[in-house]
């Protein structure tokens, strides 16, 4: 039978593929009707009757684009619709969140050291917060509060604040950062799928019964793709961050969370003046600047010094228990500790690599299913193999993770 392990990591890269492609999607056509929208020129009196046009070219044709508000006399039979972008971005990311974080929880999901979760009580938090967001965020939306919406995404960026600080006393640094880009990202989908196509549809309906739309639906939602505009470039900062432990793995990474939204809104804020031609405020990257300054200098901040368990305990005791664990021991101290310390001896390296730490007999159990993928089924690390490792000790990986696993 094929082994299990390189199975799921498989089918880990596949979604990712996906994500990562339909992200692409949804944020390139949102990119493109933004740029589209703003730049209309709408003084032009169109004989069409529409509220604006524009001039492109692309790929060897002109394109002359035109938009109507709220809504063309006739509808068209053939229109395109804008959705599954947005809706399998989200199922992908929810996929991917569910294999690498719920599944693997003991790895990446719950640091003992942060909040001592059982993997349900990680998952119950995790799920609960991604809805309970969304219907918070909704009913803020729809108040009388919302009714500005200076003051509502003043008080959109205080919740999101307040996420950051929650997600990081709950969960590991690296999965506090991918939730609040989660939880970001599920408002964004969610406000595609409750509020923007629901509202267009009436639209449509209204349309096609020779009603005369009421302009309402088109201001709602509106308001919620401004939001979304704002929240793109955190999303994907923080969707990348597990990457960039000097992001996540600092005490202070909740305020690098909190800077990051305002610099999606300070970059945002120069291409959105850009494309509706209403000057160049080029002091907008100067306060982009200062805040990724401010964000490098608080990463290097004190790193976690996490009181962590020497011994394995929980889920990855059976790895400590299991034949050859002395060897695997001896190997990975020998092989990879040099450079997976929190204080590396490997010249260059300043920090564990990815945050990955294998020092104590915690560290190297709780990783059993990395240390097989990475040094016993493949040759990925060590890197090039800087430390010699040998073809039999990487067979020992093999037989131990093996002889752990099987039942
Ligand atoms: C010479 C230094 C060095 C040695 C020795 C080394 N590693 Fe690494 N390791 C790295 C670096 C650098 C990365 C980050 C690679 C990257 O950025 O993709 C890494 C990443 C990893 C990761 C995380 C992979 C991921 O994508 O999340 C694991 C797990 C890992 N190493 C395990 C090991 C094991 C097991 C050994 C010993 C058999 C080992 N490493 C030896 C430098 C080293």
């Amino acid at each position: 039978m094929y082994d299990m392990v390189a199975m799921g990591a498989w089918i880990e890269f596949a979604i990712r593929w996906v994500h990562v492609i339909t992200a692409i999607a949804w944020i390139g056509s949102s990119f493109y009707f933004i740029a589209l929208d703003l730049g209309l020129h709408r003084d032009r009196n169109l004989k069409s009757g529409a509220d604006g046009e524009e001039w492109q070219v692309h790929g060897g044709g002109f394109y002359h684009v035109q938009k109507y508000l709220v809504a063309p006399a006739q509808m068209p039979d053939d229109l395109i619709w804008f959705k599954w972008e947005s809706y399998s971005t989200w199922l992908s990311g929810f996929a991917l969140l569910i294999l690498v974080y719920y599944l693997g929880a003991e790895f990446y999901l719950v640091d003992p050291a942060v909040a001592d979760l059982a993997t349900w009580q990680a998952v119950g938090i995790s799920m609960l917060s991604l809805a309970f967001g969304w219907i918070v965020y909704d009913q803020i939306c729809k108040s009388k509060f919302g009714d500005d919406n200076t003051r509502l995404m003043i008080g959109l960026y205080v919740i999101l604040v307040g996420m950051a600080y929650f997600y990081t006393s709950v969960f590991s640094g690296r999965a506090a950062l991918l939730h609040l880009g989660a939880f970001t990202a599920t408002i964004m989908s969610a406000n595609v799928f409750f509020i923007i196509m629901p509202n267009q549809r009436i639209v449509v309906a209204d349309l096609k019964a020779g009603r005369t739309p009421d302009a309402k639906y088109g201001k709602i939602a509106k308001q919620r793709s401004t939001h979304n505009n704002y929240l793109t470039l955190p999303v994907i900062f923080l969707m990348l961050s597990n990457h960039y432990p000097l992001a996540f793995a600092s005490e202070m990474n909740w305020l690098i969370a909190a800077l990051v939204f305002l610099m999606g809104v300070t970059i945002r804020h120069y291409f959105n003046s850009l494309h509706s031609r209403a000057g160049n405020p080029t002091w907008t990257w100067l306060a982009t600047a200062l805040l990724f300054i401010t964000i490098i200098w608080l990463s290097t901040a004190p790193m976690f010094r996490v009181a962590e368990p020497e011994e394995a305990t929980g889920p990855s005791l059976r790895f400590a228990q299991a034949d050859g664990f002395d060897q695997v021991h001896d190997i990975v101290l020998g092989r990879c500790s040099m450079c997976h310390a929190a204080e590396p001896a490997w010249d260059g390296l300043l920090w564990a690599p990815k945050g990955v730490r294998l020092e104590t007999e915690h560290q190297i159990a709780k990783a059993a299913k990395q240390i097989y993928l990475q040094a016993g089924v493949t040759h990925a690390m060590p890197p090039a193999n800087l430390s010699y490792m040998r073809a039999d000790e990487r067979a020992q990986i093999v037989a131990w993770y093996q002889a752990a696993t099987r039942q």
